[in-house]
């Protein structure tokens, strides 16, 4: 049986390669997807996911995770975590919880102490400082406080036909606490199904809940729709039809892989990912809108990663 995994930003791609490899070693489909988001998790300079993700306007830094396996379709998510090191992995433990597999706050920070999960401050000085700069902005300009919701979401396929989707954020950032996102919420941030494919969401997270999109995905793959075609008919479609009832649609993007290792994207706004399966290396790619309802993607330029690099790096005076 064939393998692969897809996740959301140029961010994830060390992720992807880890999971590709783990795959090709005929390791699980859930060991890959947690794994991969761990990756992005312990990464300081990615300042939307796990250590070193940017606090909410009281300047608590508060995380959202989920775990789907798509077999038994057990879940597991946890929201508003705090100062845990690895909420994916709190996520993937929850789902073999047959009650109380979705924790929010202190009840889900109270859980992962219990099951021996490593505490960990999670807000890196670099991350309090840009919260301090935005504090600022926002005081001097008016500016509108939301900004950021860059949500690490992956879908793994094993040699055994198993599909996972996981999903790690910090959430929008300056998000009033308590606030959630679609990150952790099945249908909306994931879903997968191991008998069709997966699908998973970044982008903002009350535009998404209104579309459940990722559930939208697997459902038209369900209905024998290619995950290219699945990912712009839902995404395109919903994105027109919230411009015209709700009078704009936030940014969104999802990924989606089937059960054949195919893979698929669309967005509304410039979007990187990456992925690989049993034919293809793993890639980073850029994708935009492109006509009528279909996306423009293209590998993405040694350019763009250096630039990349140097922003994401760049000392926050
Ligand atoms: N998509 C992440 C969030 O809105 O919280």
């Amino acid at each position: 049986m064939t393998w692969g995994a897809i996740a959301t930003w140029r961010m994830a791609h060390d992720g992807v390669v880890e999971a590709l490899r783990l795959l090709a070693e005929n390791d699980q489909a859930g060991d890959a997807v947690e794994a991969l988001i761990k990756t992005v998790e312990d990464y300081p300079y990615y300042k939307s996911v796990g250590y070193g993700g940017l606090p909410n306007a009281a300047g608590i830094l508060e995380l959202d995770a989920a775990y789907m396996d798509g077999d038994s379709f057990k879940i597991g998510a946890v929201a508003g975590i705090r100062d845990v090191k690895n909420p994916i992995s709190v996520a993937r433990k929850l789902s073999e919880e047959k009650f109380n597999s979705f924790r929010v706050g202190e009840g889900a920070t109270n859980y992962a102490m219990l099951e021996g999960f490593e505490r960990k401050n999670m807000l890196t000085r670099r991350a309090h400082r840009i919260w301090e700069k935005r504090l600022e902005e926002i005081r001097l300009y008016n500016l509108n406080p939301y900004d950021g919701h860059d949500t690490v979401g992956a879908i793994a396929l094993d040699q055994a036909g198993t599909m996972v989707a996981g999903t790690s954020s910090s959430g929008l950032f300056m998000k009033a606490p308590g606030r959630v996102g679609d990150s952790p919420l099945s249908g909306s941030g994931f879903y997968v199904d191991s008998e069709i494919g997966g699908a998973a969401a970044t982008g903002l997270g009350e535009d998404l809940m209104k579309g459940c999109l990722s559930y939208e995905i697997v459902r038209l793959m369900g209905e024998g729709l290619s995950p290219q075609k699945a990912c712009d008919q839902a995404v395109y479609g919903f994105h027109d039809k919230l411009t015209q009832r709700y009078g704009k649609a936030g940014a969104f993007s999802l990924i989606a892989m089937n059960k054949a290792g195919e893979w698929g994207v669309a967005t509304n706004v410039e979007f990187t990912f990456s992925v690989g399966n049993e034919q293809n290396k793993p890639q980073i790619f850029i994708a935009n809108k492109g006509e009528n309802h279909t996306t423009h993607i293209e590998p993405i330029t040694k350019e763009w990663l250096e630039a990349y690099e140097k922003r994401i790096k760049a000392p926050v005076e």
